[in-house]
């Protein structure tokens, strides 16, 4: 067999090198699904918050706000929330609700209203078995809205 020389020996090492990187990479250029894909999609974001809602009612604490609402306003109200979650989590939607200072200003929510509210999520997230880091994702997402619909401290 001929010899390969210095140069030749040198060209098959980062041959070798750059074929084993690729193979600890993975190899797949498969993006990882999106939150809102884990989440199962807008009807799988839709069954958490037909939960979150039923929870949400049966809280003592919260559940006079939401039971105030017109019956008619309930509806668009947890379609509104799905959207917004999708949207959020890198899905197709466009949420067409207010912002969150608007929707929440003069009902002087309190640090431990929405901390009621964040169980009444957690909740439903496990209620459909979403997956702790995803659930800890989706938690993350509301908890930066804080400032926004907390009035009260
Ligand atoms: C945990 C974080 C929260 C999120 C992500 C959230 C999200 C939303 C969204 C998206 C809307 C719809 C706005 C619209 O339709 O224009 C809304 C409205 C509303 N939220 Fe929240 N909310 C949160 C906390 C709370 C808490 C703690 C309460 C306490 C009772 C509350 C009570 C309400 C009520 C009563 C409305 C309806 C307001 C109206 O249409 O007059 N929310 N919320």
């Amino acid at each position: 067999m001929r010899r390969l020389g210095v140069w030749g020996s040198l060209l098959m090492l980062l041959a070798t090198l750059g074929l084993t990187a690729c193979a600890s990479m993975g190899g797949d250029a498969t993006p990882a699904p999106s939150l809102y894909k884990r989440l199962g999609g807008r009807e799988g974001i839709a069954g958490v918050v037909d939960a979150f809602v039923a929870n949400a009612l049966a809280d003592a604490r919260i559940g006079p706000a939401f039971k105030s609402l017109p019956a008619d306003k309930v509806g668009p109200l947890k379609t509104n929330i799905a959207d917004f979650i999708c949207e959020n989590t890198g899905g197709p939607c466009s949420y067409g609700g207010r912002t969150m200072k608007d929707s929440h200003r003069g009902l002087g929510l309190e640090k431990a209203d929405f901390d009621a509210c964040n169980a009444a999520l957690a909740k439903a997230l496990d209620s459909k078995n979403v997956a702790a880091a995803d659930k800890e994702q989706v938690m993350k997402l509301v908890a930066s809205l804080m400032n926004d619909i907390v009035e009260k401290r």
